[in-house]
């Protein structure tokens, strides 16, 4: 695992758009995997801004989103479609039939995270998957407890998600009890992941994923078990992590390693 740790949660969504112009650079036709989330929307700013200047070109890709809510269409405002249309789609002129999320409006959400699934099979896999990383250790909304074998399914949210949710909703009522997620093992057969966290309600959250034990009550500590996965931090969220200064010392800055 890398653990970048960068001078702030600006310089870490810049590395983390980096890595993600890098895999594009390297093939205008990958297989993108994405995630939502507060934490994610600087790196969508600087994919916009680098889409206006004409650095990077999203044209040839095709994307794949970790999770929808159950429940919502996706013209909902607080659908992850309408969020990642405004952050992200509209401004890469990517066709929409490339552009793949769950349907939460599914008549058979069951069926539809099957689906999901073979979707991603049938694009040949995902070569980069950005991940967000909850304040419990959740990534896409595999919740503590998830299976770490997991494929895409409906899952409850926790209160603490919800809770956490509720201000896009108004809320804590209005905010959604089930999610369809890529599952943990989805997850892991991406060619490479990049979890992306900042800010000191991550903290335990991190130390728990990089320095715990393997767990289902961390779920994000599946990604040891990943032989790609890099995590970028800001200082806050690499707070608790017991080797940091190890960290510093093979990737300074968040920078490559020294070899
Ligand atoms: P956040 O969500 O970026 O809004 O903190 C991350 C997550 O829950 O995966």
């Amino acid at each position: 695992m890398r653990v970048l740790i960068c001078h702030d949660a600006g310089a870490a969504a810049r590395r983390t758009a980096d890595i993600l112009c890098d895999a594009v650079a390297a093939r205008p036709a990958a297989v993108l995997g994405l995630a939502t989330g507060g934490t994610m929307e600087p790196v969508y700013a600087v994919l916009r801004d680098r889409l206006a200047d004409g650095s990077l070109d999203l044209t040839a890709t095709t994307t794949f989103n970790l999770d929808e809510y159950v429940g919502l269409q996706g013209d909902h405002p607080q659908s992850y479609r309408a969020t990642m249309d405004r952050l992200l789609f509209d401004a890469a002129g990517l066709p929409r039939d490339r552009t793949h999320l769950p349907d939460g409006a599914a008549p058979d959400v069951a069926a539809e995270a099957v689906r999901y699934d073979a979707a991603i099979a049938a694009a040949g896999g995902i070569d980069l998957q950005l991940l967000g990383i909850g304040g419990n250790g959740h990534i896409g909304f595999n919740e503590p407890t998830s299976s770490l074998g997991s494929r895409t399914r409906v899952k409850t949210l926790t209160a603490e998600t919800r809770n956490a949710n509720a201000r896009f909703f108004g809320t804590d009522e209005a905010a959604p009890r089930f999610a369809i997620t890529m599952g943990i093992a989805t997850i892991l057969e991406s060619r490479a992941c990049v979890l992306l966290a900042t800010g000191p309600g991550k903290a335990a959250a991190i130390a728990a994923a990089i320095e715990g034990p393997l767990s289902a009550a961390c779920p994000a500590s599946a990604l040891q078990l990943h032989p790609n996965a890099t995590m970028v931090l800001d200082p806050a969220a690499a707070a608790d992590l017991r080797l940091r200064d190890y960290y510093e010392t093979v990737h300074p800055g968040g920078g490559e390693a020294l070899l």
